[in-house]
């Protein structure tokens, strides 16, 4: 059934409302267990996990998004140091390797060849424990690692990746707790609040979904610019890439994601009235830095697109156009606003007839350097 349209127009439409129940399965083992238990990476993971003082995390292009949204939860809920890294750069430079630090590789095919030899390259420096998350059963990568979590997306066909993203999300936020826990940061009461948020999430996600329509005008306004800047904040920024790389993927629409505090830094040089600026924006601690970001944006004329969950507060006003998100839902908040900018990305798409599935110079998987 995987492999078949059915309704859709495209595999990539397709496979974004398959979210819900793709991140329903990827949770299903820790919704059924009542508890984030480390036997989800393997029968020897709580011997490994409780071993390690630290988290280096490779991998390339959306995966590597999903890695850069983790090392935030990992600091924070786990209390662990954590560095991302793109492979292909981390493979080539004289690196310095503890090896008391897990190596998380991500991958959705298990195939990608700069995280294999990343992978290689950080046990040739002294890494022994290594774990893969990948979407794809006993491909390269999760073979040749000790530890492994397989996300439940099922087959990805669109080249933009999308539910294998948010499945990614899911599995690291599964192994931030269950890391928490080993290391004496998440006690009993925590794991409850974190089991329910998960179990929210396939819901959220589908509320998300609905927004379809709102997001499918937004995107008409999209299809005739050259550029598109990007905005978020702490757990959000890596949102903001993941959507600038969407957009330019597909539409070829020359996108860049900024971390807001970084505007005045640069980019706000390049906004005029001609720049559409989208900013992720929900309820967190940095909503009010947000805000002073969005102005500064307002006063040089740049057109606002905001997605604002539903206790954010934002009105839509004169070049600000407000989209209300689902009512915020704390620390998974950035798997949830990864729908929206997918959505906007394959609207664009489709009001600029590119094609969406198979973008032009690009690959699924890529095993060549
Ligand atoms: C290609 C795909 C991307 C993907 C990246 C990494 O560039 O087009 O969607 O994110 O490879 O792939 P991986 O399979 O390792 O996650």
């Amino acid at each position: 059934a995987s492999l078949e349209l059915g309704p859709y127009r495209h595999f990539m439409q397709k496979e974004i409302h398959e979210q819900p129940r793709a991140l329903a399965d990827t949770i299903d083992a820790v919704i059924n267990a009542g508890s984030f238990d480390a036997s989800l990476f393997g029968a020897n993971a709580e011997a490994v996990l409780s071993g390690i003082t630290g988290i280096k995390i490779l991998a390339c292009g959306t995966s590597y998004y999903a890695g850069s949204t983790a090392k935030y939860w990992i600091e924070s809920i786990a209390g662990l140091p954590c560095d991302v890294e793109i492979a292909s750069e981390y493979r080539y430079r004289q690196a310095f390797a503890d090896p008391r630090h897990l190596v998380v590789t991500i991958s959705q095919s298990g195939e990608t060849l700069d995280t294999m030899e990343a992978l290689k390259y950080a046990k040739s420096l002294g890494h022994t424990h290594t774990l893969s998350i990948c979407n794809v059963q006993e491909s390269a990568i999760p073979r040749a690692s000790e530890l492994v979590c397989y996300t439940r997306a099922g087959a990805e066909i669109g080249v933009a990746s999308t539910k294998a993203f948010t499945t990614q999300l899911a599995a690291l936020f599964q192994l931030t707790v269950v890391l928490g826990k080993l290391h004496g940061k998440v006690n009993a009461e925590q794991e409850v609040d974190y089991l329910e948020q998960l179990r929210q999430l396939p819901g959220s996600v589908q509320h998300a979904l609905n927004l379809e329509p709102q997001i499918a005008a937004w995107a008409e306004r999209f299809a005739t610019k050259a550029n598109a800047l990007f905005l978020g904040r702490g757990l959000h920024y890596p949102i903001a890439l993941e959507g600038a790389l969407k957009l330019k993927e597909i539409t070829y629409i020359h996108a860049e994601a900024y971390p807001a505090g970084e505007l005045k830094h640069g980019p706000l040089a390049l906004v005029d009235e001609a720049m559409p600026v989208v900013v992720i924006a929900p309820n967190d601690s940095l909503l009010e830095k947000v805000k002073s970001n969005m102005q500064e944006v307002r006063a040089r004329g740049g057109e606002l697109f905001v997605f604002a969950d539903q206790d954010s507060n934002f009105s839509a006003s004169e070049g600000v156009h407000v989209i209300r998100t689902p009512r915020n839902v704390g620390v998974l908040s950035p798997i949830v606003h990864t729908i929206p900018v997918q959505m906007l990305a394959y609207h664009a798409a489709l009001a600029r007839g590119t094609d969406v599935d198979k973008p032009r110079n690009l690959a699924k998987s890529v095993t060549v350097e």
